[in-house]
């Protein structure tokens, strides 16, 4: 793995690579900047507590929520083959967890040295680009920071935010109704299919269509995901964001409770303040990779940064 040429990787360094690769657009995310607003329900199923005791899987709640596009610019098309971001805020008073999951089940880097390395190798020269014998480069030295992009690359785009799955990527701790403690990941699935677009239907497509669709499909009461535990085996490599655990897809999994989407909210609503991946009430712990532990700051630095 390559050590960054140009700093320590702190969560600072990280936030400020983030926006120097987006071009430093201001007053918005470091990463995710363009999305939507949304408001709707959590109902749990009757087997969530066989998975977590938290409060926010096991009782019905409101929900606060947020679809995005990838990257920091917040003027991207939704044609980019980028990942899309889905977050949400489940439970009340002091049993509040922030899930914060993308459209891909890996990450595209294993440590914060090699997430800062990846994004100063992409930094935009003069000309507006990345140098592509940089990124190669960097790409060759360390070929697992590609799983994330090549996962997207092999998908068709997708058509909606109410038709793609998204992932929370990192194994987390959960502690069951009878106080046992295993690791899941979060997958969160559309009730329905998945809705996709081949590369000539997204040429007709204009930048902001997933917006347009988010109305519609909120209007006919269509944007309802089931939020999925997957469950750990013995040797999971529950440290390595950037892989997925052994047949993965066929895991045993867990309805822990549906989401249904009623309505949009001012963004105003989700960008006073975060959804901060650190915030998880007592049942569900935090994942113990070291890319957890540099989200943990992060997110509480791009919002200082971005008011
Ligand atoms: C498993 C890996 C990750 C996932 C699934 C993920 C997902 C997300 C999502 C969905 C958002 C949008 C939040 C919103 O809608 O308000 C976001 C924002 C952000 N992410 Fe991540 N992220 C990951 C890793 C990281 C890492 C490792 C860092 C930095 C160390 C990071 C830094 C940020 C920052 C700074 C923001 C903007 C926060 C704000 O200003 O509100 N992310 N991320």
């Amino acid at each position: 793995m390559s050590e960054s040429p140009n700093g320590v990787a702190t969560p600072a360094s990280i936030v400020d690579a983030l926006k120097t690769v987006a071009g430093n657009p201001p007053k918005v995310r470091a990463s995710f900047a363009k999305g939507w607003c949304v408001r709707g329900t959590y109902t749990p199923s009757d087997r969530a507590g066989d998975v977590t005791r938290s409060q926010s899987f096991t009782r019905p709640s409101r929900v606060l929520a947020r679809f995005s596009v990838g990257g920091g610019n917040p003027d991207v098309a939704d044609t980019n083959r980028v990942l899309r971001g889905f977050s949400f805020r489940l439970g009340d008073g002091d049993h509040r967890s922030d899930i914060l999951t993308e459209s891909a089940p890996v990450h595209f880097a294993r440590t914060p040295e090699q997430m800062l390395a990846f994004l100063e190798a992409r930094i935009p020269g003069p000309d507006g680009r990345p140098d592509e014998a940089k990124v190669a480069a960097f790409s060759a030295a360390n070929p697992e920071t590609l799983n994330q992009a090549n996962y997207v690359a092999a998908r068709p785009l997708p058509a909606s935010f109410a038709g793609t799955t998204y992932w929370g990527v990192h194994a987390f701790p959960a502690t069951s109704a009878r106080g046992e403690t295993r690791f899941v990941k979060f997958k969160v699935a559309p009730v329905g299919d998945d809705v996709t677009l081949t590369e000539q239907e997204a040429e007709t497509k204009p930048a902001d269509f997933l917006h347009v669709d988010l109305n519609t499909r909120i209007g006919t009461g269509d944007v309802r995901f089931n939020v999925m535990a997957l469950l750990d085996r013995p040797g999971d490599p529950v440290m390595d964001v950037t892989i997925r655990w052994p047949d993965e897809d066929s895991r045993e999994e867990v309805r822990l409770g549906t989401i249904v989407i009623t309505g949009f909210e001012p963004n105003q609503a989700c960008d006073a303040s975060i959804f901060n991946p650190a915030n998880l009430a007592d049942g569900i712990g935090h994942p113990p990779d070291e890319i957890f532990a540099a989200r943990r700051t992060a997110y509480a630095i791009s919002l200082a940064k971005r008011r």
